[in-house]
């Protein structure tokens, strides 16, 4: 007789830029029967809509209104995860580099962060879930039974984020990219709300020497109820 496996409820997986957190996520939650819950995306669209309207980055109280006020909807079906603002489909727009600075800059503000952390952890409370971002085995899900902290060389990241986005067209070179990335980790490992750091009970897995599937497989075997 095979026996049945069970798996954490929620599991938690953090890490900076360019790890492969969105990838393997998507591939646990769909091997798991799981809703994948992309934070960064909601920081995403946060930082999007500020740039759109011209709103400045600075602005702590029109930031807080905006991640307060926008309908922020994602759908994962068939392995392909959307994303919606006040709905309106932004999957593609919200992966602008720039964008991605400005989540970066919107998230470090308090008011932004509760306003997402509270939809958040209602998802979480609905399904179980695999959710990625910065802040998830810290602070969103503080009792998932599964952290990870997946995280990769930086030279290793940024090749990745490189070659993703000149499948895009881009021209963008690997220095820039990899010192835009610097950037971004910088501000996100060392603000004061909430910065990305590995949870005390978190495993940390590098994945630079690792497949896809490698990982994949690792993680569910972290996630795997004994
Ligand atoms: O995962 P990402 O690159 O799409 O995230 C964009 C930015 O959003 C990231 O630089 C920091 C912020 N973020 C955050 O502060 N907390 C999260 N849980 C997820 C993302």
């Amino acid at each position: 007789m095979t026996e049945q496996k069970t798996y954490a409820r929620q599991i938690a997986i953090d890490g900076p830029a360019g790890a492969g957190k969105s990838t393997i996520a998507k591939l646990i939650a769909s091997r798991l029967g799981y809703i994948y819950v992309d934070t960064g995306a909601m920081y995403r669209v946060v930082g999007m809509v500020a740039l759109d309207r011209g709103i400045s980055l600075e602005d702590e109280a029109a930031l807080t209104k905006l991640a307060e006020e926008l309908r922020i909807e994602l759908s994962y079906n068939d392995g392909v995860c959307r994303v919606f603002c006040d709905g309106a489909e932004v999957t593609a727009e919200i992966r602008r580099p720039d964008v991605g600075q400005a989540a970066s800059t919107a998230s470090a503000f308090g008011g932004v962060r509760r306003a997402l952390v509270a939809q958040q952890r209602r998802m979480a409370a609905e399904h179980c879930v695999v959710m990625d971002g910065r802040d998830i085995g810290t602070k969103v899900l503080p009792d998932a039974e599964c952290k990870i902290y997946l995280t990769a060389a930086l030279e290793v990241r940024a090749m990745r984020r490189f070659l993703e986005l000149q499948a895009k067209g881009s021209t963008d070179t690997l220095e820039h990219v990899t010192s835009e990335m610097v950037i971004r980790d910088n501000r996100d490992m060392n603000r004061a709300e909430s910065p990305l750091c590995k949870a005390d009970d978190a495993v940390e897995f590098d994945n630079g020497e690792l497949t896809i599937e490698e990982t994949v497989a690792g993680i569910l075997k972290l996630a795997e109820k004994k």
